[in-house]
């Protein structure tokens, strides 16, 4: 039975040919249909993004506009759907709240199963980038108790998504400009990297031929993961623990200790072994959210820029080829904007939706794709004959 290479971690297998993301570890390059990284985040907005990824190119000014428009037009979730989020409760994660309630829209758009009509593909994948942050935000105000918001219609994706997490029936949030565009860029940072986890869980549910509001609904229970997408909100917490900078030698020894099982999170990354573009960007978005809230000397930065000095020059780290990745930076970024720590992996989960889709999609047309169905080297038992209970 040794005819299957044995790669656990598929570090060495490509599941799939795409021609979406192209990501180059070693130099530090990440391409979404072969724009950098950097100049997207610096000049497009993450609709545009979206788009990009869907279809390939970047939309005209008149595809943008009705692109907009009918992403906008779909943002709102079935009335219904407030009961699922009253079901929970309050203190639930919201990322147990968000892997329920994109399972539920599978429930509400039976259309979708149908999944051999690009037509239907499409609005499907219209209403998951227009509904998640509607879920995103409603997981939010059911977790501190405060009334669901409709989404607004006259604002931008972003701004919008902030308005349904931060308005309150007394007093309207109104968006700020500079913040709004960068958690915008925040979203576009994370809109997708090639066939991580739940990207490949994702393509491996839908490779069943299964509603796509159900396949998500599995990549959001991957994210969760610390080691995935639950890093941003596990290294927030480390540098809280962590406190002050003084303490910092002593979590890296920690870290580099075989026998403790502690890591620096935020650092590190399977293909990443230079450093993560997504980064550079996102501890320049940090400062530039911390200015304009006149935020100064915070304490969690302090810490996060020290612990990176250290890291960066510290013999394990270099040998290792661990540098700060995307999460490093975020948390300190999305709790600036307001958001408390359990919602930063429902933020990357919001932004990656579109990732996901796309990656689906390509799936279901690429006619050499099958049912994903990996092997399996077995290390149990040889054939035995069944004993008895009273002869055991
Ligand atoms: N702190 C200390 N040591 C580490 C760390 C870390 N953060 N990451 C890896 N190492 C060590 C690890 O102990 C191992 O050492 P050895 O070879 O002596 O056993 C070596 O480096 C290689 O690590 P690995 O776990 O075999 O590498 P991997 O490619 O399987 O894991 C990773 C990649 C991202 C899961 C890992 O680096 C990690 O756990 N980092 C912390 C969590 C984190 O920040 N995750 C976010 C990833 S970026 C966002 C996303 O895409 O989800």
């Amino acid at each position: 039975t040794g005819m299957f290479t044995y790669d656990p971690g598929f570090t060495s297998t490509a599941s799939c040919e795409s021609q979406i993301t192209y990501i180059d570890g070693d130099e530090g390059v990440l391409l979404y249909r072969g724009y950098p990284i950097e100049q997207l985040a610096e000049h497009g907005d993450f609709l545009e993004t979206c788009y990009l990824l869907l279809y390939g190119e970047l939309p005209t000014l008149a595809q943008k506009q009705d692109f907009d428009y009918r992403v906008t037009r779909h943002t709102m979730v079935h009335e219904q759907m407030t009961r699922f989020f009253q079901g929970f409760r309050r203190d639930a994660h919201p990322m147990a709240v968000m892997v329920g309630s994109v399972g539920a829209l599978s429930a509400f758009y039976h259309d979708s199963t149908d999944i051999s009509d690009p037509q239907q593909r499409m609005i499907a994948s219209m209403r998951l980038i227009a509904k998640i942050p509607t879920l995103a935000a409603m997981a939010y105000k059911y977790s501190i108790g405060q009334p669901f918001v409709y989404p607004k219609n006259s604002l931008d994706y972003t701004s919008n998504f902030l308005h349904m997490a931060f308005s309150v029936p007394c007093e309207e949030y109104v968006p700020n400009p500079v913040l709004s565009r960068a958690l915008d860029r925040i979203f576009i940072l994370h809109a997708d990297h090639e066939q991580n986890a739940s990207t490949s869980t994702v393509r491996l549910a839908g490779s069943s031929g299964a509603n796509p509001f159900a396949c998500i609904a599995a990549g959001v229970a991957c994210l969760w993961g610390p080691a995935h997408g639950g890093a941003n909100e596990a290294a927030l917490k480390m540098l809280e623990e962590i406190g002050t900078v003084d303490r910092i030698p002593h979590f890296v020894a920690k870290a580099k200790d075989k026998n403790d099982p502690f890591r620096l999170m935020g650092f590190g990354h399977r293909v990443y072994k230079n450093y993560d573009p997504r980064a550079k960007i996102m501890q320049r978005t940090t400062h530039e959210v911390l200015s304009e809230l006149g935020i100064k000397d915070d304490p969690l930065l302090e810490v996060a820029l020290e612990l990176e000095r250290i890291a960066l020059h510290d013999e394990y780290f270099i040998e290792k080829k661990l540098y700060p990745n995307i999460d490093f930076y975020s948390g300190i970024t999305l709790k600036a904007l307001g958001f408390p720590t359990s919602m930063f992996t429902v933020l990357f989960a919001l932004a990656r939706t579109v990732g996901w889709i796309a990656q689906w999609k390509e799936m279901v047309e690429d006619p050499s794709q099958k049912i994903g169905r990996p092997r399996q080297l077995y290390t149990g038992s040889p054939q035995r004959d069944y004993v008895p209970v009273e002869q055991r």
